[in-house]
């Protein structure tokens, strides 16, 4: 879009209007429907920079750094302080994936993501009748996970870190003392969960504010949270998983009719795993490895779309939208059949990948007309969200670089605060299948793969990702948004390789996604224009409206050196650096 401007400029020169379409643009930055065009930088950063959901999170890893502490070191303190500051989706009643790239250009992965607890079955949401109950699997007790977020950032500090445990943790006690000055989207958030906190919780919660409701800038106060972070601070993983925060924890569970044990505590164990890499044209990919689908369905996209010249369709026009939801349509069809916990089912990685594989799956695809989802299934080989989730991007002096995706699942997870402990604890347990063909919170779809079952780890779309250019680190980016993090993901890339955007740009873009089934383009307002509707509609799109999505919080290293920060606009999230 930016070159079919240029030459209505060029070559209709004498129009004034044209010119000062053309000037609004590039002064506005503004994205509706066609690719920004002010080339507008986000935060520039020589040496270091960490960019995530909240300013208070930002700031407390940026001070990590300067004291001395690495990308890894940082990014502990990071996850600690968004456990305060944004209770909604940071947590350590939660977990996430790790991918990390070392300055030496060592890849690596740690899986934090929480486990089914021992007697945990797979028909624990279905009635009698084999139906599922109404929000058994998203709400209250028995929707939570054994949450993995204190072990992964314990063993993340024991591998890669360098400053002390105790000074990483520290910030984050002191926040929570401290207290947070609620934003206006924080007040809201707080105040439309209350009705869920006063349901789901048999004392009152701390987050819940009594005769009136939160407003922008009243102070948030963690009491007992920070005594569990200085539980944590003081003991590691002791601090968390035994003594007296597992006490709260099983005590929670007994007044609330969940079921995880202390025995199911103690077993918790986060894993590192080998990241799933591989090339879009000049670029090296490195994403997170299932349980996450992430890694697998970012690759499987992006070499779907790799044969169509995607720069010359244009940012956001018919053709280009066309292609990337084909291929979103399969990629979701074949994440619902085969992934799942590899510890539990053979996941076929390679054969997901392999080029002939994915040239296949594209090859009943036409440009006149819509695919239906109906007609695709999982390919063959040899075999609606609150979206509250939150990723943060570090890079440090050295160019270590780490992307995390944590979460708690839905907004505020289950809705239950452990009671005199002071944290919010997960509903991924509706992240398996709980029952073949019946769509989560997220509308996916899932079959046996993704069955629960004791200790089993659900199917994730988290997609924290980094991306090397000519064997140097190029991106380092991730998004909240349940099933639309991996399309998120997607479209980051693509808007700064392909069409040329900043990093800023790349995040801010208005945003589409087809994730198989439901069989619909689901799009932000200003994602696709009245024209470019009117083309797909005819062609047999559905194309569904809906609020923001996604809040992609990611750095990307520039030719001279230079980091630029791309911070969401759709949250309160903050790029900083020195
Ligand atoms: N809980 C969202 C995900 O892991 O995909």
């Amino acid at each position: 879009m930016q070159q079919s401007i240029k030459y209505s400029f060029k070559t209709i020169s004498g129009s004034y209007f044209i010119l000062c379409v053309w000037l609004l643009s590039i002064l506005s930055g503004c994205a509706t429907g066609n690719k920004p065009q002010s080339q507008k930088q986000g935060v520039v950063a020589d040496k270091a920079m960490v960019v995530s959901a909240h300013p208070d999170a930002s700031r407390i890893g940026l001070e990590i750094l300067r004291k001395g502490g690495n990308a890894y070191d940082a990014a502990v303190a990071t996850q600690f302080a968004l456990a305060v500051c944004f209770p909604a989706a940071g947590n350590i009643g939660g977990g996430g994936f790790v991918v990390y790239r070392h300055h030496t250009g060592e890849t690596g992965g740690l899986d934090y993501r929480e486990m089914a607890p021992t007697t945990a079955s797979r028909d624990m949401y279905l009635d009698a009748a084999g139906n599922p109950i109404d929000d058994l699997s998203k709400l209250g007790h028995l929707a939570s996970g054994v949450p993995g977020a204190v072990d992964g950032m314990v063993k993340l500090h024991q591998k890669m870190g360098s400053l002390p445990w105790k000074d990483l943790v520290q910030p984050a006690i002191d926040l929570a003392k401290r207290g947070i000055v609620l934003t206006a989207k924080e007040a809201a958030g707080l105040n439309g969960n209350k009705d869920y906190f006063l349901k789901y919780n048999k004392h009152l919660p701390y987050l819940v504010k009594q005769q009136t409701d939160w407003k922008a800038g009243d102070t948030l106060r963690h009491h007992d949270l920070a005594r569990t972070l200085e539980r944590i601070r003081d003991k590691g993983r002791d601090g968390f998983y035994a003594g007296e925060t597992a006490d709260l924890i099983v005590q929670e569970m007994k007044t609330g009719g969940g079921i995880i044990s202390k025995q199911d505590l103690k077993n918790y164990t986060s894993v590192w795993r080998t990241p799933v890499t591989g090339n879009y044209k000049d670029y090296k990919i490195i994403s997170m490895a299932p349980p996450s689908s992430g890694g697998v369905a970012l690759l499987q996209l992006l070499n779907m779309v790799a044969p169509y010249n995607l720069k010359q369709s244009g940012w956001q026009q018919a053709k280009t939208i066309q292609v990337m939801t084909e291929a979103e349509r399969r990629v979701y069809a074949d994440r619902a059949t085969y992934l799942g916990d590899p510890d539990f089912v053979k996941v076929p990685v390679q054969d997901m990948l392999q080029p002939e594989y994915l040239k296949a799956r594209m090859a009943d695809f036409s440009m006149d007309q819509a695919t239906a989802s109906s007609a695709v299934k999982a390919g063959e080989f040899a075999p609606k969200e609150s979206e509250q989730t939150t990723h943060f991007s570090i890079v440090d002096q050295a160019g270590n670089a780490v992307s995390i995706t944590t979460t708690l699942n839905g907004s505020y997870g289950s809705k239950v605060v452990v009671q005199g402990a002071g944290f919010l604890l997960n509903n991924e347990m509706d992240d398996f299948s709980v029952k073949p063909g019946v769509p989560n919170m997220f509308g996916l779809v899932g079959g046996t793969a993704n069955a629960i079952e004791p200790g089993k780890r659900m199917l994730s779309s988290m997609t924290p990702t980094i991306v090397e250019k000519d064997g140097k680190l190029y991106m380092v980016v991730g998004t909240p948004g349940g099933s639309t993090i991996i399309t998120q993901v997607f479209q980051a890339i693509l808007n700064v390789v392909e069409h040329g955007m900043t990093m800023q740009e790349a995040v801010a873009a208005p945003r589409f996604h087809h994730q198989w089934l439901p069989d619909e383009i689901q799009h932000e307002a200003d994602a696709i224009t009245p024209e470019v509707r009117t083309i797909l509609t005819g062609k047999g799109y559905k194309l569904t409206e809906r609020g923001r999505f996604g809040r992609i919080d990611a750095i990307l290293v520039r030719p001279d050196g230079k980091m630029e920060g791309g911070a969401d606009p759709r949250g309160d999230d903050l790029a900083v650096g020195f």
